[in-house]
């Protein structure tokens, strides 16, 4: 019996089942009740989706190559179907309100519910399997009195799905999967492109690759791609980007150990193409963790500039150092925060500064489905508050004639352009750079233009995620 089977607690709590335990006939119960737990930690705790799906503390291969690819593979399980629900969350869960019609029901149930009801939409599974699963999941997660009832929920699903389908429809949080706030946001900011926004966000992103450059040309590294029959598409805009057919685990990945290739969206790889960092100059990686650009703007210089590298959280930075040490590269990093006068700084002003600065991420939602469930209206205002000071005081740092870069991950004007020009208005010696006369001509058409600054839109021609783009220099 599956409620019999043989798991292994942990500290967080989970009941992933022994590598000996969880033989293939569990496994799919075993998933679904892991992603249970993620997506009620996520839905009703506010917890981040790496957060909940953190492998520590679970069964981690301890028993050899097998058992560790075995507890890899259902690890990669558990995420995809984590992160599939949380990116039809609000679609799904207004169908479950519906059949719970009031009734309470645990939050791992919930959780449960609401993935059941996503593998029973978006899975090639059979159905009646993922019903099956879905009531051992229950007994796995301790609760087999509630076997039943997920039982005639998810049939009554099955049964009624077409005029389900049609109730949701009519509400637009539950059509788009998007919270009201951010639906008017978009709405009301992109008037012609929200639909391909929101359309972008629900579905899987591509996987880019970053090509170092100084080590190995794009076409060499799209044949290697091919000895391991693996696709790669180039970019005609971006020199360093491959897009991959099909995304796979990085350390299946030839030359990622080495450093001859990172992980990244080409949206992101275009920061360094705007910064154009010179050999021998004083580079600023302002908010630098975790990195990605900070190991583009190396290999975009050859390694042949001074970089800083500030972050003010000390674990994200030394992923920074990870990252650096597998691109092998080199940069100092600095834990400060940016917002504070800068003792960290030797009064020498920077030639080029990247400030990336944090942000809501509403750009992201289709890598981080669970944006959609954390963020919330009220943090745009406190963002944007942050993204001046940190603005200002970057721009204080920087030489006559040198370059900002300003980017968010955002697509809201609130922390892009209004940031951008408020700052810029207070600051006499401070002049926008067009970051238009900048742009790779083959990318030129798929930017929308805001003020001084380009915004990527995801569904663009472009392909990418969203992301902000403005320059300025001071004179
Ligand atoms: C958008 S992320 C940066 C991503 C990074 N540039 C990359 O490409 O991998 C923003 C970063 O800003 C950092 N941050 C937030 N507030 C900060 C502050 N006041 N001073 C310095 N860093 C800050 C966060 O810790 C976070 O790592």
């Amino acid at each position: 019996m599956p409620g019999n089977l043989p798991t292994q607690p942990t500290r967080s709590g989970r009941v992933l089942a022994s590598d000996r335990g969880s033989s293939t006939a569990h496994r799919p119960a075993l998933v679904l009740a892991e992603a249970a737990r993620a997506i009620s930690a996520v839905a009703l705790q506010g917890r981040s989706a790496d957060e909940a799906l953190s492998p520590r503390g679970q069964a981690r291969g301890s028993e050899g190559s097998a058992a560790a690819a075995r507890a890899a593979a259902m690890q990669s399980a558990i995420r995809a179907v984590t992160l599939g629900t949380l990116r039809w969350y609000l679609r799904l869960d207004a169908v479950a309100a519906i059949l719970l019609a009031g009734r309470p029901l645990a939050p791992a149930l919930r959780g449960l519910l609401v993935a059941g009801l996503h593998q029973l939409e978006f899975s090639r599974g059979r159905p009646e399997v993922t019903v099956s699963s879905a009531v051992d999941a229950a007994r796995l997660l301790r609760q087999p009195r509630a076997a039943a009832l997920m039982n005639a929920l998810l049939r009554r699903y099955l049964r009624e799905r077409p005029a389900l389908a049609r109730r949701v429809a009519a509400d637009p949080v539950a059509a788009s999967a998007h919270p009201a706030w951010l639906l008017s946001a978009l709405q009301e900011s992109w008037p012609d492109d929200w639909a391909g926004v929101i359309e972008a966000d629900n579905a899987p992103p591509p996987m880019t690759l970053r090509v170092d450059l100084t080590r190995l040309t794009p076409a060499a590294y799209r044949a290697e791609l091919a000895r391991h029959e693996l696709r790669g598409v180039p970019l005609p805009w971006c020199p360093s980007a491959i897009v991959l057919g099909r995304p796979l685990a990085v350390d299946q990945l030839p030359g990622f150990a080495e450093g001859c290739v990172s992980v990244q969206d080409a949206g992101a790889q275009l920061a360094a193409q705007l910064l154009q960092p010179q050999p021998g100059e004083r580079v600023l990686d302002a908010c630098a963790a975790p990195g990605g650009k900070t190991g583009a703007l190396l290999e975009a210089s050859a390694g042949r500039v001074e970089l800083t590298a500030v972050d003010s959280d000390a674990a994200r930075l030394a992923r920074v150092a990870d990252n650096l040490r597998r691109l092998r590269r080199e940069a100092r990093l600095v834990c400060a925060d940016l917002t504070q006068p800068p003792a960290w700084w030797d009064a020498r002003p920077f030639d080029r500064i990247l400030l990336d600065a944090p942000c809501s991420a509403v750009g992201v939602i289709r890598r981080h489905p669970d944006i959609k469930l954390l963020r919330r209206a009220e943090d745009i205002t406190a963002l944007a508050d942050r993204q001046r000071q940190l603005l200002t005081r970057c721009l204080s740092m920087l030489k006559p004639a040198g370059r900002l870069l300003y980017s968010t991950c955002s697509l809201l004007p609130a922390e892009n352009e209004r940031v951008f020009e408020t700052v810029l208005a207070q600051l006499p010696r401070m002049r926008p750079l067009s970051v238009s006369e900048l742009l790779p001509p083959a990318l030129a058409a798929s930017v929308r233009r805001c003020g001084y600054g380009i915004q990527l839109l995801p569904g663009s021609a472009a392909g990418t995620d969203g992301f902000y783009y403005a320059c300025a220099t001071v004179t």
